[in-house]
């Protein structure tokens, strides 16, 4: 602690590193000092300097300072271990970045040195803030689809995977560990508590051979939702964000702006639908509702504050809180995409929970 704040660092000074500071910076100035930072790399501790902030010449030295009680590690995905349990020897408390690491076994070591130094250490999953997701979330838990049998999540691109540690396997590289941890984590939280019965994964590598450019989940429930995870990179045309279906009406999120709406059945009894003409047949079961049987309603409003992420990491060194991104839902998290792995090597519905 520095001046009753807490003394924060970050390590890895790249996009995200940098976003750390920043942001801590702006929302938490009466509860984080800002200490410094490490980096590998000289080109970016360079930057920290030219940023005004202090780049520690190791990171033995950045761990030794004993002012800093909370280090965020921003590195590529395949260090977050190693790193972690270093500065949780070390006695500070860690926040890693997502993917928190690569494998069960490796956190299962991460949670112990956590414990055995009696400090605190979770993973930024801070997309459980985003609003798309809010407003989704709210959708279900207002009932205002009724019950909903199928969601589809979809996050398009059309860029490939970026051409650094992203496209390399041995750096935890690839779609299914970068977006896939957000989308996945917010699946299972939205879902909670109902249980996975099986999981069939597709991995795409349209522009990239070493690991996966993309991939199609298919998470069926226990209460009988299936629910559709897709990450592609090869999109030149997005389909929507967010497409629900309930059993009485669907909501559609078309992007991050969240443009969208709610369609809800007003009359289900009122079946006088007139056959249209469908390519060259006609079709009176897909001809479209007229105005009299369904509602329009705009989407609701959903504010998240990623603030609360760093807020409560505050109040638990406080010891008014506990936190939020707990080691139970990353053990979960980290078994499903084993499970997606799993899937798309063997192409086959693997049973999960
Ligand atoms: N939560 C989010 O919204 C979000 C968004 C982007 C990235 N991320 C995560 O943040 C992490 C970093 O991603 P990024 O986009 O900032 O990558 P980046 O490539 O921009 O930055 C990574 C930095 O880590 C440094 N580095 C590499 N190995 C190191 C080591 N052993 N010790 C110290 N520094 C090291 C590199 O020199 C680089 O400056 C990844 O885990 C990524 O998944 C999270």
């Amino acid at each position: 602690m520095v001046n009753g704040k807490h003394g924060f660092a970050v390590i890895g000074y790249g996009g995200m590193g940098s976003w750390h500071i920043r942001n801590v910076k702006e929302h938490f100035p009466d509860r984080a000092e800002i200490i410094g930072i490490y980096d590998i790399d000289p080109e970016a501790r360079r930057r920290a300097e030219e940023d005004g902030i202090k780049a520690f010449s190791s990171r033995e030295e950045l761990l030794a300072d004993e002012r800093i009680d909370l280090v965020t590690i921003a590195t590529p995905n395949d260090v977050h271990k190693e790193i972690a349990i270093a500065a949780l020897d070390a006695g500070k408390n860690v926040i890693s970045e997502k993917p928190v690491t690569l494998s069960i076994p490796d956190y299962e070591e991460m949670v112990a040195a956590a414990k055995r130094n009696g400090k605190l250490f979770t993973t930024h999953q801070n997309r459980r803030w985003d609003p798309d997701y809010l407003i989704v979330r709210k959708l279900i838990d207002d009932n205002t689809l009724g019950s909903v049998f199928r969601i589809e999540h979809r996050v398009q691109g059309s860029r490939g995977v970026p051409g650094d540690w992203r496209n390399q396997k041995e750096h935890g590289g690839g779609m299914v560990l970068d977006w896939g941890v957000h989308l996945l984590d917010q699946m299972l939280q939205m879902t909670y508590p109902h249980k996975i019965v099986s999981v069939y994964n597709e991995l795409t590598y349209v522009t990239n051979e070493n690991c996966d450019d993309g991939f199609r989940a298919t998470v069926i429930f226990d209460n009988g939702l299936s629910f559709y995870v897709e990450v592609t990179t090869s999109n030149f045309i997005e389909l929507p964000l967010w497409y629900v279906l309930g059993e009485n009406g669907t909501a559609v999120i078309r992007n991050w702006d969240n443009e969208g709406e709610v369609v809800k059945v007003s009359d289900w009894e009122n079946r006088d639908a007139v056959p249209i003409q469908a390519g060259v047949g006609i079709t009176k079961t897909m001809a479209p509702r007229t105005d009299e049987t369904i509602k329009r309603y705009p989407l609701p409003e959903a504010q998240g504050k990623w603030e609360e992420y760093y807020a409560n990491i505050f109040d638990t060194l406080e010891g008014k809180a506990q936190q939020i991104v707990t080691h139970d839902q990353q053990r979960r998290l980290l078994r499903l995409i084993d499970a997606l792995f799993l899937s798309a090597k063997e192409n086959r519905v693997v049973s999960f929970e």
